[in-house]
């Protein structure tokens, strides 16, 4: 079966995809993907042994979406940080197969639940392709009758074999708000690549990509291109905010990267009635 429906972690529903390429699992709460294996390959998605698995909770690791604002709320620290999108249950819209590619589409709509904690009627659409790559796209449409703004990430973590061996590039000469710490500092990258040596918590605006991720340790490169995401961020919490994180293991840090394409901050997104807008990921391993 190329896509399979099944029982995840926390008795969750999830969808298996497999086909010639490899394999991959998408939750439907959060229209979370988990997993992404090329052919004999092992995972290129890097997931929390400790992550929960439960309605309202979001998931760490693999692909969380951020919609329909990244970070904390801008003016209400009640609300979940990065939105709710990634905390709700989605329906499976469409599913289908070529010798190609096989595609999952997910969606979630406005509710009672969603107007509680953003006032707006829209359509989220997670599009998830298994084919010699891995894309995810989420696009969302105005439903409503005036236009409306929001942020967005497809907050992707990558397995690495050791933190402080590994590369990001393609954002030598970028400007970023360096967010280490939880202030913002305005810097421009000086670097050939992003090295890691401390926690590393940077939204760079205004960048095209591709980035590539080079993991010395294991030898691995991942090639991480995006589409109408403006934003890219880099993350590792390193030691103490991990600790802090009742999902994350304290000795998990070394071992994953967030390469996230995004709209975040000045680069956020207005959408005008019926307008669509779509921000997309293509992984490949290199
Ligand atoms: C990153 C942010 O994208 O997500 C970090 O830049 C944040 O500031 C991290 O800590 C994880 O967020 P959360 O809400 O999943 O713990």
């Amino acid at each position: 079966m190329p896509i399979l429906d099944t029982i995840g972690a926390g008795g969750l529903p999830c969808l298996d995809l497999s086909n010639t390429f490899g394999t991959a699992r998408i939750y439907l709460h959060g229209a979370h993907v988990t997993s992404w294996s090329p052919i004999g390959q092992r995972d290129v998605l890097w997931m929390s042994a400790y992550s929960h698995f439960a309605a309202g909770k979001p998931i760490r690791g693999g692909i969380p979406l951020c919609f329909p604002w990244f970070g904390g709320h801008p003016t209400d620290a009640s609300k979940p940080a990065h939105g709710f999108a990634r905390s709700m249950a989605w329906t499976v819209h469409s599913r289908s197969e070529t010798t190609e590619h096989t595609t999952v589409v997910l969606a979630l709509s406005d509710s009672a639940a969603t107007k509680t904690a953003w006032p707006h009627a829209f359509r989220a659409e997670l599009t998830l392709t298994l084919g010699r790559n891995l894309q995810v796209a989420l696009t969302i449409t105005n439903t409503d009758n005036a236009p409306f703004s929001f942020t967005e990430a497809l907050h992707t973590y990558f397995g690495v074999g050791d933190i402080t061996q590994t590369t990001v590039d393609g954002l030598k000469g970028a400007a970023y708000d360096d967010r280490a710490g939880g202030g913002s500092v305005a810097r421009t990258d000086q670097e050939t690549a992003v090295t890691f040596a401390a926690e590393t918590d940077r939204a760079y605006v205004g960048i095209n990509g591709p980035h590539i991720i080079s993991d010395r340790a294991t030898g691995r490169c991942i090639r991480v291109e995006k589409s109408g995401a403006k934003t890219t961020v880099v993350w590792n919490p390193w030691i103490a905010k991990s600790a802090a994180m009742p999902d994350f293991g304290n000795h998990e840090w070394p071992h994953m990267v967030c390469v996230e394409a995004a709209n975040a901050f000045a680069d956020s997104v207005t959408l005008q009635p019926k307008a669509s807008h779509c921000c997309a990921t293509t992984l490949t391993l290199v």
